[in-house]
């Protein structure tokens, strides 16, 4: 099986692509332009025979065409992921992941290409911290950021081009990932940097904030998993139980090192910041026997933190320009 993965070069993407040498005999053409948020380095030591990478842009039909035309599948991770450079500036985010994503479905449409898509919990909005209610395949859409609504403007499109010309697609929503390779703008990687450096961990708004967090090896398996026994045309939340505040995360960082846990640096607030997501994955278990199998946060965040310990090679030419963009907006 010849699988195309976009974003292959990214946190989760890359993560996807170990998972498929692994575990697979599937061989692996990675499309990725290369942006801030990859790094070739995640790809390293896997086998030349087994996987190659084109680097390009998933919006350039004529980069896309004849890659997709080779392809038994397409698993579709690239975009711009990262809420906070979309309040920014949202204009990469509308031509890669709506764009881009059109384009993709172009080129798997002409070709009767398996796709997959991969999307976010976010695109449903948050929950109140009171609210007994988790996010299902049911729940409306109803996006609060250019990121989270541009990811749902790529959902919508994968459903449209099913229902009106066929596509065989599925959809996966997952909730937040953590693990290793993760860049350190993103809250977990930035939070254990900070504190390896010698700084305080930066906090937003009250920390009362909710996420529920998956290990990114667990949302490899569950899109294996749906690639190859899902239904066409479905949709599939992949979660694994994992609410915690931003606040506990941090405290448990802190912990880990020997650090107070009050140690935190309160920060300006993200604009239109969601309160809370939670994922009801029940469809995914029951249909696809999918289970997740970091199943103890604090063992996967210790796992974490020694890699980042162990990989500051890789993360620190990253750290001051990220930090720099975060202080220029009080964060
Ligand atoms: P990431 O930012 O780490 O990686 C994105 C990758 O896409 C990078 O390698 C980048 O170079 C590539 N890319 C960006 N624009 C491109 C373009 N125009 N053409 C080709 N490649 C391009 O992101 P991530 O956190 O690994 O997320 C991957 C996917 O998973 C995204 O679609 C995201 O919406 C989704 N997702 C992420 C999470 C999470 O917690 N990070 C949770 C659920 C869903
Ligand atoms: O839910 C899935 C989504 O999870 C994915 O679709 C996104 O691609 C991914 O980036 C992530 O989005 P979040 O906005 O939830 O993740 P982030 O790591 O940016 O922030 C997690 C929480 O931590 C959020 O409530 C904001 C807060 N935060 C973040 C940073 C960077 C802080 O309190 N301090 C920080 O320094």
């Amino acid at each position: 099986m010849q699988i195309l993965v976009t974003g292959g070069a990214g946190f989760i993407g890359s993560n996807f692509v170990h998972h498929l040498v692994a575990n697979t005999d599937a061989y692996v053409t990675v499309l990725d332009k290369l942006t801030y948020a990859s790094s070739e380095a995640s790809l390293r030591g896997l086998p030349e025979d087994r996987v190659r990478l084109v680097v390009g842009d998933i919006a350039d039909a004529a980069v896309v065409e004849p890659l997709v035309a080779e392809s038994d599948a397409v698993v579709h991770y690239a975009a711009e992921s990262h809420n906070d450079n979309s309040l920014s500036d949202p204009a990469p985010f509308v031509q890669t992941n709506i764009v881009g994503t059109f384009v993709l479905l172009e080129a798997v449409r002409r070709h009767d290409v398996r796709f997959h898509h991969v999307s976010t919990d976010e695109v449903y909005g948050d929950l109140d911290l009171d609210d007994l209610k988790r996010f299902t395949e049911d729940t409306p859409y109803q996006p609060s950021s250019p990121y989270s609504a541009s990811k749902a403007g790529s959902d919508h499109l994968v459903r449209a081009w099913v229902r009106s010309f066929g596509v065989r697609a599925t959809i996966s929503n997952c909730s937040n990932n953590y693990g290793p390779w993760q860049h350190v703008e993103k809250f977990i990687p930035r939070q254990i940097t900070e504190v390896i450096e010698g700084r305080r961990p930066r906090v937003y708004g009250d920390g009362l904030n909710v996420r529920d967090w998956i290990h990114t090896d667990d949302h490899s398996s569950a899109v294996w998993a749906i690639l190859s026994h899902g239904r066409i045309g479905e949709t599939y939340l992949i979660g694994a139980d994992g609410e915690k505040s931003n606040v506990d995360v941090v405290r448990a960082i802190l912990r880990h090192f020997g650090r107070p846990e009050d140690d935190i640096e309160w920060v300006t607030d993200r604009a239109g910041h969601d309160r809370r997501y939670a994922i009801e994955s029940g469809k995914l278990r029951s249909e696809l026997g999918w289970e997740p199998k970091y199943q103890d946060f604090d063992k996967g965040l210790a796992a974490t933190i020694a890699w980042y310990q162990e990989n500051a090679a890789w993360w620190s030419p990253m750290k001051h320009e990220t930090e720099a963009k975060y202080a220029a907006k009080g964060q």
